[in-house]
């Protein structure tokens, strides 16, 4: 009865946002059942994950057998989903419509300039999609089976000052040590192509944070492909020139994988963007554009994605960033470099350096979807491989 009552309040929430013209899955996302602590599990064979509806349709545990066979959760996140509604930092969850930051909160495009919500690098940029980006959002639920959750977003024209409407489907699939993640996004009742660019922070320590493992300086890292990276500001802003990973610098992750305590000892902490500049055909499937592992846990995380950057960043202890441990982490503080973030995604602040002629990479519509693929495939002690 409960359960009748429970479809029949859906059904009933879907029509009436239907026809407040909202998102049509408002009412199902009551149906699907959470654990006792309001997330969303999906696993299949070595994974298994939680998720939160919240902030952007955030993971909010990756537990994967160590060497040992123990249990480790190895990705920053909250016990507790209503604490996401009060967290302003990135813990995962998508970041959208235009991830990263665009200079002079504004663009200009096809004769037009849109003015987009300044609420970046004290108001002068629009940072990660504006004041009320996607991962400040809750979001609805589309489907959830035992292996994947899919969110649904739907984001009006000149929200966050954006042009066009864009309706997307975040998908998040387990596959026996792989998490797969596909984003698409339809631009509707726009007449021009519109900037969209999705990421997510995911903040990475291969060893569950344990004791002795507070901070990843013993990982190694690898990025084959990113022998360059684009200059930056103090602000994070690219300046539009691009300079070289000089090997044994603290940039130079190309050739070969290096321990982070390396780079650490001489760059307090990373948030660079490395370009991944491979050769085609680029092999998507079968040529990781990064690999984390840890010698402790005897875990592997390799990168795969369609995107042409890396965003590497370290927890750096700054503001926003106050953040204790899940219960299960050991519940302490989050210290200084205590997890990395691999963000895939296009070149940062392209819509403002035409030079690098980047259009068909970061506006889309009315005829062309934006699909994104990317996955996180792990491994212990090399299996399976
Ligand atoms: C870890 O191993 C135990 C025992 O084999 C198993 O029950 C559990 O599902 C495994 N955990 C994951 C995340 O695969
Ligand atoms: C941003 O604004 C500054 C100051 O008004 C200006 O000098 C600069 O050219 C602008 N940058 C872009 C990319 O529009
Ligand atoms: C931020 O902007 C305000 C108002 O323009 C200014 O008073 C303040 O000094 C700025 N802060 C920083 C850190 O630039
Ligand atoms: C950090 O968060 C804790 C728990 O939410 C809070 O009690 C404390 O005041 C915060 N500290 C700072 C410096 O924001
Ligand atoms: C895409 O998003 C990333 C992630 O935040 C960001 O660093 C980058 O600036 C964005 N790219 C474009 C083209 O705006």
């Amino acid at each position: 009865m409960v359960k009748v009552l429970t479809v029949i309040a859906s059904v009933t929430a879907t029509i009436k946002s239907l026809i407040s013209g909202g998102s049509p899955f408002a009412g199902f996302t009551a149906l699907w059942p959470t654990n006792s602590d309001g997330k969303y599990i999906i696993q299949a064979e070595g994974i298994r994950m939680a998720f939160t509806n919240r902030n952007g349709g955030a993971p909010t545990n990756v537990w994967i057998n160590d060497t040992n066979g123990n249990e480790v959760d190895i990705i920053l996140g909250l016990d507790k989903v209503e604490d996401y509604d009060n967290y302003l930092g990135y813990l995962g969850g998508t970041i959208g419509r235009v991830a990263g930051h665009i200079s002079n909160a504004s663009f200009q495009y096809d004769g037009e300039t849109y003015f987009t919500s300044a609420n970046g690098n004290n108001g002068t940029t629009t940072y990660n999609g504006g004041e009320k980006g996607w991962e400040r959002m809750t979001l609805d639920v589309g489907s959830l089976t035992s292996n994947s959750i899919t969110f649904v977003v739907f984001d009006r024209a000149g929200g966050n000052g954006f042009p066009g409407n864009s309706g997307s489907s975040l998908a998040h699939s387990l596959y026996p040590y792989e998490w797969r993640i596909s984003y698409g996004v339809t631009p509707t009742r726009t007449s021009k192509p519109v900037p969209i660019n999705l990421s997510h922070k995911t903040y990475w320590n291969l060893d569950g944070f344990r004791p002795g493992s507070e901070t990843i300086e013993e990982h190694r890292l690898h990025l084959p492909f990113s022998g360059l990276r684009l200059e930056e500001d103090e602000h994070k802003i690219p300046t539009g020139d691009i300079k070289g990973n000089k090997m044994r610098s603290p940039y130079d992750f190309w050739s070969s994988a290096r321990l982070l305590a390396a780079g650490l000892a001489r760059k307090a902490t990373y948030d660079d963007l490395f370009l991944v500049t491979r050769p085609q055909p680029w092999e998507v499937e079968s040529k990781p554009v990064a690999s984390l592992s840890s010698a402790r846990s005897g875990i592997t995380v390799e990168l795969y994605t369609d995107q042409e950057a890396v965003r590497l960043v370290t927890w750096d202890g700054g503001p926003n960033s106050n953040l204790t441990l899940k219960e299960g982490q050991g519940g302490k503080p989050v210290q200084k470099n205590a997890a990395i973030s691999m963000q895939m995604m296009d070149w940062p602040d392209a819509l403002n350096h035409p030079e690098w002629q980047r259009d068909k990479h970061i506006l889309f519509g009315p005829d062309r979807l934006m699909t994104t693929f990317s996955k996180f495939k792990f491994s212990v002690n090399g299996r399976p491989k």
